[in-house]
């Protein structure tokens, strides 16, 4: 039967073959990826490492459904995402991916709980179900207290913890972040991670960029890439604090 996943396959939510990335034509042409084979497994919590420019965002993005690789295939939960349409990747990227940013991206003059609230009212989520979500989620990351606060009055912490309660609004399966914590301190660093391992432990796979390998050493495996290429793999204990 079409679509039926079986044994091994059921456990990758993640599987990349030969992921190839080229950005611009002709003389400017960068390759942002040189094939890339990895299979991530639900439940797993990594992290992506290597220097600037060795493809990690490229990766984030093409995983994350905002970009399509030039070459290769990315199933996501057994679907090959080269097979579907804009509209139906948008609802792949709405209803099982929760993407966070370095920047965070939240929405100015617009309230934590609504930023929180998008998602879901792209999902047709009616608004009191919404809402009500909304302030669980918020409650979750410790943020109850900050709920009709705009962005700019919350601390860089504070914003990434709204931009985390709005990743997780659908429920997706999948989180991925892109440097969380390059625009944080040490401390709101850690709390992001702590975060990151309790949101691991209640069933999502999570998939971290940092630079930091402190940072990393919240997670159970690190995956460095080099020049568009996976240099490492390495499945490790995660540190207790
Ligand atoms: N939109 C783009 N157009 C052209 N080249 C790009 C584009 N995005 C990325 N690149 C190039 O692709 C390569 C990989 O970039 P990428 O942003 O994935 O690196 P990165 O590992 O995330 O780096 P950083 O740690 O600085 O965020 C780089 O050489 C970069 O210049
Ligand atoms: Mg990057």
């Amino acid at each position: 039967m079409v679509g039926e996943k079986k044994g091994t396959e059921q456990q990758d939510l993640i599987r990349l073959e030969n992921l190839v990335k080229i950005y611009g034509s002709g003389a400017v042409r960068v390759k942002g990826l040189k094939g890339i084979n990895l299979t991530i497994k639900r439940g797993e919590f990594a992290a992506i490492m290597g220097h600037s420019g060795s493809g990690k965002s490229t990766l984030m993005n093409i995983m994350g459904c905002l970009d399509r690789p030039t070459e290769g295939h990315y199933y996501l939960d057994g679907t090959d995402m080269a097979e579907l349409s804009s509209d139906q990747l948008s609802a792949v990227r709405n209803l099982k991916i929760g993407f966070v940013f370095q920047s965070f991206n939240l929405i100015s003059r617009t309230s934590a709980l609504k930023n929180v609230e998008l998602p879901m009212v792209y999902a047709r989520i009616p608004r009191q179900k919404r809402e009500a979500r909304a302030r669980e989620l918020l409650e979750r990351v410790g943020l109850e207290a900050r709920i009709t606060h705009m962005p700019n009055e919350l601390s860089g912490g504070q914003r990434q913890r709204v931009a985390i309660a709005r990743a997780l609004a659908n429920e997706p399966p999948l989180i991925l972040a892109d440097e969380p914590t390059g625009n944080l301190d040490t401390a709101a660093s850690v709390e992001i991670m702590e975060l990151f391992s309790r949101i691991h432990q209640a069933g999502a796979t999570v998939v971290v960029v940092t630079h930091e390998e402190n940072i990393a050493a919240f997670t159970q495996r690190i995956i460095r890439f080099s020049d568009g290429q996976i240099i490492s793999d390495e499945r490790k204990v995660p540190v207790c604090f």
